[in-house]
């Protein structure tokens, strides 16, 4: 029997059990649910300690046809993506599925045109237009693989990620709107491409009719040639295994890396997730505030619900404007069902006031969604209280852009909530705690580190160029096993609760931040001669950017801060900008050398009176002179 819809708790417990016990017929059962060119000949093959996972092999398919095609006949005239622009006075525009067929058919023609085939890397560095679901889904058509980049990085951070896959075709605007202010895309890839020599070819969509250069020989309005393309373009038949995606993730130390999801099981996984977690009804309006440039775009704006044949909402601008109402007036104007965001969001929107969604009807809603990093107590309760009206379950979804779609997380109204618990595992998934000594915990009561036992149709496949690194990173701390990077605790009950990152990542805003690149960028500073960079508890954010700098000479200023704030910003993005900067003789370190970042933390944190033992250090004395000028 199949489990694709999974709508009590006995199901679930039975689809738990079965696809654990059984994982091979499992999943072959909800594949079923879909449309392939021809089915697999095996349903796993795997190995962690290469490692080497292999879904649905053999089978061939391609996904769009399963996103949009296969929906034609009964959904044709349904929307499929309902854009709602970052001035509400421009109104909403309803693309439905057969909209959707011609648009990505075009914008397929077009990228063929240029030139671009299977297996091609294309990079999309876009607003929150359609164009940008659009762009994804006709790569995905002829087999080229996209590489999203949120267009909030940096010129030099899009150049890198450009360079890491080399792309050879770059889709931008002439600008994105953002709240009241409009930024200059078209100028940003112009500057990154000056350092990328591979890329031929940047079509440009016209969206806030700023005047820009066109590079002749390289830059072209994109309306007029989707204005000449066919609407028809035939789905390149791909293998299960055949990349779908690059998607950059920042690591803890080194550049960003370029992860890799397959056809077959993304699709599987990204679709039987979102119809469970999200229990989409065929009439429902669902709406995720992510950005495509993030894998929670990818997975729960496009692929998930589109192969569900959803109506989902794509919305272009901020939550502050035109005032703090803007995301409750959006669920009232569309009615909107399910509607999934992240805490920062939340505790944002929470600190303006409960009158906010007091002015807007929000009874259409039945599913509220949070994902990015743990959410406070108090955050859940304004959700639950305020938008959910004690009404609407919460699903906590923990999942990380390297597994492609929800690992843990309730399933509303079916099972148990916590505030703060991510819960259970979703069928197929195989969670464990390991302790110090790197052994399995086997109480249920336990905290520890979080692996994944065994793989499951999503896990993304490696890192672009850099298969060791993937091994490394995820498959060498723990013998076969994937290592999370992120600490749990278990109750008693079996339940979930994430607590956090153990390694360098730092997630700010919602965003996972290395803490290497950031030192990296402040360290090119010519009076820098070494940084350190923390986290700290913030109230909005979740953590904000603490940065301890010594200088090579002379004192810090407010200018110097300036001065590293705007390198951070041009080598990484705003959004990795310091709160903090405090400069310093010197910084902790071990005696082989080595910064002590747990002390740096604990400062920063303002916890000094757990510091531990510092006498060990090579410096302690420095340690008292950085609690001494602490900045509050
Ligand atoms: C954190 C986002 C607690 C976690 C889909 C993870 C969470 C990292 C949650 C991945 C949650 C995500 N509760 N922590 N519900 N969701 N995280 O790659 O530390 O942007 O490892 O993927 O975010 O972030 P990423």
């Amino acid at each position: 029997m199949s489990h694709y819809h999974i709508t009590s708790k006995e199901q679930y417990k039975q689809a738990y059990q079965e696809s654990v016990e059984n994982p091979e017929e499992f999943w072959s059962s909800i594949a079923e649910n879909f449309q392939w060119n021809k089915k697999w000949d095996t349903v796993l093959n795997f190995d962690f300690s290469k490692p080497e996972i292999n879904w649905f092999q053999g089978a061939k398919l391609n996904i769009t046809e399963n996103c949009i095609d296969r929906h034609l006949f009964e959904r044709g005239n349904k929307t499929a993506l309902l854009f709602e622009p970052n001035n509400p006075s421009e109104g909403a525009e309803h693309i439905t599925y057969q909209q959707l067929h011609d648009r990505v058919c075009k914008m397929a023609n077009v990228l063929k045109n240029q030139g671009i085939k299977k297996g091609d890397r294309v990079c999309l560095y876009l607003p929150m237009i359609p164009e940008l679901a659009i762009s994804v889904l006709a790569c995905a058509r002829i087999g080229a693989i996209h590489t999203v980049v949120f267009a909030g990085f940096s010129a030099s951070a899009l150049a890198a990620r450009i360079l890491d896959c080399d792309c050879t075709l770059v889709i931008t605007s002439d600008g994105a709107f953002r709240g009241s202010k409009t930024i200059d895309l078209k100028g940003i890839v112009d500057k990154a491409l000056k350092d990328c020599p591979d890329v031929k070819t940047i079509l440009v969509a016209k969206r806030i009719y700023a005047e820009i250069t066109l590079t002749e020989g390289r830059d072209y309005w994109l309306q007029p040639l989707l204005d000449k393309a066919e609407t028809i373009c035939k789905p390149e038949v791909m293998d299960a295994e055949d990349p779908l995606f690059i998607l950059y993730t920042s690591g803890s130390t080194g550049k960003p890396k370029g992860m890799v999801h397959t056809t077959a099981g993304y699709m599987v996984y990204s679709a039987f997730t979102f119809k469970n977690v999200f229990q989409y009804e065929e009439e429902d309006v669902y709406w995720c505030t992510a950005d495509i440039g993030w894998i929670t775009g990818h997975s729960y704006i496009v692929y998930g619900p589109l192969a569900n044949g959803a109506t989902s909402v794509m919305f272009e601008g901020v939550p502050s404007h035109p005032d703090y109402g803007r995301f409750w007036d959006i669920v009232e104007k569309h009615k909107v069902n399910q509607f999934y965001t992240a805490p920062t969001a939340i505790r944002a929107l929470a600190k303006q006031g409960a009158k906010w969604p007091k002015s807007y009807d929000l009874s259409s809603l039945k599913v509220l969604g949070t994902v990015g990093e743990p959410i406070n107590e108090e955050a859940w309760h304004w959700y639950d209280e305020q938008i959910g009206k004690g009404n609407c379950p919460i699903v906590d979804t923990w999942w990380q852009t390297e597994n492609g779609g929800i690992l843990i997380t309730s399933l509303p109204g079916i099972t148990r909530q916590i505030p703060t618990y991510a819960t259970l595992p979703m069928p197929g998934i195989q969670p464990c705690l390991m302790d110090e000594k790197g052994e399995e915990i086997t109480t249920t009561e336990a905290s520890g580190k979080l692996c994944i036992k065994f793989p499951w149709p999503s896990i993304a496949r490696t890192i672009w160029g850099n298969h060791d690194r993937y091994r490394d990173t995820y498959f060498s701390a723990f013998k076969n096993k994937y290592f999370t990077g992120d600490g749990a605790l278990r109750n008693a009950e079996g339940l979930y609760r994430i607590t956090g990152r153990v390694d360098d990542v730092i997630i700010v805003s919602g965003h996972n931040l290395g803490t290497a690149p950031i030192e990296d960028a402040i360290d090119e500073h010519p009076n820098v001669s070494e940084s350190a960079i923390v986290g700290f508890p913030h109230d909005i954010k979740g953590n904000a950017l603490y940065g301890f700098v010594t200088l090579v000479d002379g004192e810090g200023s407010e200018k110097l801060k300036k001065e590293i704030n705007n390198l951070i910003s041009e080598k990484i993005g705003p959004i990795a900008k310091l709160d903090k900067i405090q400069f310093t003789e010197g910084l902790p370190k071990t005696r082989s050398g080595k910064i002590m970042r747990r002390i740096l933390r604990k400062i920063a944190s303002n916890e000094t009176d757990s510091l531990g033992d510092i006498s060990t250090l090579l410096n302690p004395e420095v340690v008292e002179n950085i609690i001494k000028e602490r900045l509050s």
